[in-house]
């Protein structure tokens, strides 16, 4: 997994708990002190997973908890900054989910190594949109805090709503 994901896990851990969490998390999960997180570089998944696990024993919050909270960092100081370019003319968390698939296919092109998830769409009614997640990583609960917090960013309420481990489904109000 890339290094901004951990990057990301590691400042929303440190501004919202304080920089002593972090390092129990990063200890717990064998990341060596010396580890410096470059954003390009690409880190074993298990680390990634064993670093999202430790976040959630450490502040005693679930997989999902730790996804949405990891998601509003995500939103609002890597999406809105570093990607800002990708989400320029995106109004909506429709519009964004419906771009999810090219995003992460463009902005991996030139990343060595990297292996984004793929998504597929399905229309049930004009209100509800069915996501098929695809990766080998199996992240499925990290999509769903992911997409609530997208929701969130936009100031919408939208229903997100796990239906198997490659299936989510999103109303739209
Ligand atoms: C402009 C917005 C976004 C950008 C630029 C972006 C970029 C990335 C990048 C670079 C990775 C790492 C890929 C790798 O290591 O091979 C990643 C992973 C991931 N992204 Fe995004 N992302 C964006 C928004 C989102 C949103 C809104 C969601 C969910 C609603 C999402 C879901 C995921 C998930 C679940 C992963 C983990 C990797 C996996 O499951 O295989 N992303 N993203």
């Amino acid at each position: 997994m890339k290094g901004v994901i951990l990057d990301c896990l590691k400042n929303m851990v440190t501004e919202k708990f304080g920089a002593d969490k972090w390092q129990t998390i990063a200890t717990k999960s064998g990341a060596k002190q010396a580890d410096r997180i470059l954003a390009s570089v690409d880190f074993d998944d298990k680390l990634a997973v064993s670093l999202i696990d430790s976040t959630c024993q450490t502040l005693n919050l679930t997989f999902e908890q730790v996804a949405y909270l990891f998601g509003e960092q995500w939103m609002n100081f890597y999406v809105s900054k570093i990607y800002a370019g990708y989400v320029s003319n995106v109004k909506s968390s429709k519009e964004l989910f419906l771009k999810l698939d090219s995003i992460h296919s463009m902005v991996t092109k030139n990343m060595e190594n990297s292996r984004p998830p793929k998504f597929t769409y399905e229309w049930i009614n004009e209100k509800t949109l069915v996501m098929n997640y695809i990766s080998k990583r199996n992240l499925i609960d990290l999509f769903v805090g992911l997409a609530k917090s997208v929701g969130k960013y936009y100031k919408e309420t939208i229903l997100v709503k796990k239906l198997s481990s490659t299936k989510v489904q999103i109303n739209f109000y």
